[in-house]
Order: structure tokens, then C-alpha cells, then sequence
């Protein structure tokens, strides 16, 4: 699968929905919500009523990445305010067979996210389980990052074990990425790439989306 989510980390924050009705009129397959608790990682983006905001005016799905501690605490509440895909860090759950599950209780869809230096191979008993795996392809907190190459290993091993397991679970990356970057990772298997800067950065936003898909 080809699919992108634009990661409105990197929007106007001052004419938000017009930055998601941009999104509407593109091809993007999801809007990519970067929650952040100043805690899990240096940095504070926004949390639940910007979350619902953006579901309000948003035709697209919302793809939601909780770079939050606890987040066992907050699944019903973005749940309700609108998250489509759920996605906790593997970090930040020492119980992460249960929090998977309460996701997947609400009847959205289960992802963990892994930083840069958490091993593929910690998810060998839980992958069956997850919708997507979204693998940080920068360290978590901020946009407009480097891309960092150990990704590339990273989707390759992540893709033999979903192959191995005869496991449905998507793989979306997050950081950094463009469009040299986005075709490297499509051919690893990659299947959802998530692109704040480059897309918001560029000329024509709409015109990004589209190319991302095509690479
Ligand atoms: C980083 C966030 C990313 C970020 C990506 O902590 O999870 O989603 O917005 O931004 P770019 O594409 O600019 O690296
Ligand atoms: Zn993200």
C-alpha cells in the first residue's frame, strides 16, 4: 500500500482549518496528529479539544500518535474526540499487551511506535496483534529532523516478520521524509508514510500529497 498522512505538527496553528481543508481536497489517506506531553518527550504540541477540532472539519481519518506517559489513561478520551488509528509507544507502555487491547476495545485500530533505537525484534509476540507499526525515523518531539538511515534496516526487518507471521499489520514511518526517502521506504514494504515539513513547506501542498502517493 501507498498511502500518506500529513503530520499537521507542521501547519499554521493560526488558520488550522484551513491547513486541514487543504488536506480534505488532497489525497491524503489520513491527518497525522502528533500529541506530546513535555514528559514522554521535550516538547508540547497539543491534546484532546485540538484533536476533536481537527475531527470536526477533517474528511479524513485521524491517525493519532501519542508521545504521551500513560497513555492507558486517554484511549477512551481520543477515542471520543475522534482517532481513528491509535498509536502508543512501545516505550511508554510496560503493559502493552493490555493497552493494545483497551484500543482495540473502542473499535479503532492498535499501533505501536518504536523510537530509533527500540529493536524490531521486541515486538515478536505482540505483532499479530497490531494494525500498524509506525517506526520513528527521528527522535520523537519535533519536526523538520534529519532522517536517520538505520530506518531503512529497521522497515526491512519489520516487514519479514509481519511476512513470517502472516500478520496484516501496516507499516508507517515518521520523520524526516521526502521524496528520495519516501520511494527508498516504499521499496522496503513501507505502507503509510507520515510528512510534516516537507509537505507544509512546500509550494503546493496539494500537488506534494499527490507525488508522495506516486513515488
Ligand atoms: C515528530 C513527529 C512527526 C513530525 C514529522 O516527533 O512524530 O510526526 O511531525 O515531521 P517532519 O516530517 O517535518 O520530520
Ligand atoms: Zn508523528
Amino acid at each position: 500500500m501507498r498511502l500518506v498522512a500529513p503530520s499537521i505538527l507542521a501547519a499554521n496553528f493560526n488558520r488550522l482549518g484551513d491547513d486541514i481543508e487543504m488536506i480534505n481536497r488532497s489525497e491524503a489517506d489520513f491527518v497525522h496528529c502528533d500529541v506530546m506531553d513535555g514528559v514522554f518527550v521535550p516538547n508540547i504540541s497539543f491534546g484532546i479539544p485540538v484533536v476533536q477540532a481537527v475531527k470536526s472539519v477533517s474528511k479524513k481519518p485521524l491517525d493519532v500518535h501519542l508521545m504521551i506517559v500513560n497513555p492507558e489513561k486517554y484511549i477512551e478520551d481520543f477515542y471520543r474526540a475522534g482517532a481513528s488509528i491509535l498509536t502508543v509507544h512501545y516505550e511508554a507502555c510496560p503493559h502493552l499487551h493490555r493497552v493494545i487491547q483497551q484500543i482495540k476495545g473502542c473499535g479503532i485500530k492498535a499501533s505501536v511506535c518504536l523510537n530509533p533505537h527500540t529493536p524490531v525484534a521486541l515486538l515478536e509476540d505482540i505483532i499479530e496483534e497490531l494494525d500498524m507499526v509506525l517506526l520513528m525515523s527521528v527522535n520523537p518531539g519535533f519536526g523538520g529532523q534529519k532522517f536517520i538511515e538505520n530506518t531503512y534496516r529497521k522497515a526491512t526487518q519489520l516487514k519479514e516478520l509481519i511476512v513470517k507471521r502472516n500478520a496484516q499489520t501496516l507499516i508507517e514511518v515518521d520523520g524526516g521524509v521526502n521524496f528520495e526517502i519516501g520511494q527508498r521506504l516504499y521499496s522496503y514494504g513501507v505502507d503509510i508514510l507520515v510528512a510534516g515539513s516537507f509537505v507544509f513547506n512546500s509550494e503546493n501542498p496539494v500537488e506534494t500529497i499527490a507525488n508522495l502517493k506516486q513515488l
